[in-house]
């Protein structure tokens, strides 16, 4: 989970009607994918987009009106969040969560009782705030469909901390980072459509084995 904001970026383009992701991890792939499969090409390095490529990173790019990409496929490669999601593919399943899709990442977990390891991609290695809270708000739906995390100290925390932020999540974020960062490029738009939860609540991106599809 990228919650700002490439896996809010990769629901809203699924609920867009993108017929499938491929996350890259460098540039060079993303433009590959673009010129040898007519791929939408995404791509952003330390949080601006990256030159050469049709799209950067903030959702609202896949909801323009004329630049329609339903029906298409979308190549994206981001500076944590792709690479975080290609870390993780050794998982059984692997699904994309953020605020916007939390009901359908929940309710995959919580028709398989899998265990669950929630992959915070931070930015650069470094914790961030912002994904934390998301695998707390998991956590806290997890809870009554049997999920424990008693043998976690990083979901107690997470928990923890998502008790003290739900109540205002876009305020209590205001302090993090990833809102400095974005707020320090004209992105504000893109923090406070990226906390509101359940906007997608059927968008599960869901890795097929070369790509992420509609789950
Ligand atoms: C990332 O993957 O590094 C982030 O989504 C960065 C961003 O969009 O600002």
């Amino acid at each position: 989970m990228d919650v700002l904001r490439a896996t809010s970026t990769i629901a809203t383009a699924l609920a867009a009607g993108v017929t499938e992701v491929y996350p890259v991890a460098s540039l060079d792939e993303c433009a590959a994918l673009g010129r040898a499969h007519g791929c939408v090409t995404a791509a952003e390095r330390d949080g601006v987009a990256a030159e050469g490529f049709d799209l950067g990173n903030s959702p609202f790019e896949l909801l323009h009106e004329d630049f329609p990409v339903r029906g298409r496929s979308l190549a994206i490669s981001t500076t944590n969040g792709t690479r975080a999601l290609l870390g993780s593919l050794a998982a059984e399943a692997v699904v994309c969560g953020a605020f916007l899709n939390l009901a359908a990442v929940a309710e995959f977990i919580a028709a398989r009782q899998l265990d669950v390891l929630v992959v915070c991609a931070g930015w650069k290695g470094q914790f961030c705030l912002e994904d934390t809270l998301l695998g707390g708000a998991l956590a806290e739906r997890l809870l009554p469909h049997g999920c424990d995390i008693s043998q976690s100290d990083a979901a107690l925390a997470a928990h923890e901390l998502w008790q003290n932020a739900r109540a205002d999540l876009p305020g209590y974020l205001l302090q993090s980072a990833a809102v400095r960062r974005l707020r320090a490029l004209e992105a504000n738009d893109d923090f406070v459509f990226c906390t509101k939860i359940d906007s997608y609540p059927e968008v599960l991106p869901l890795w097929d084995g070369t790509k992420l599809v509609r789950g």
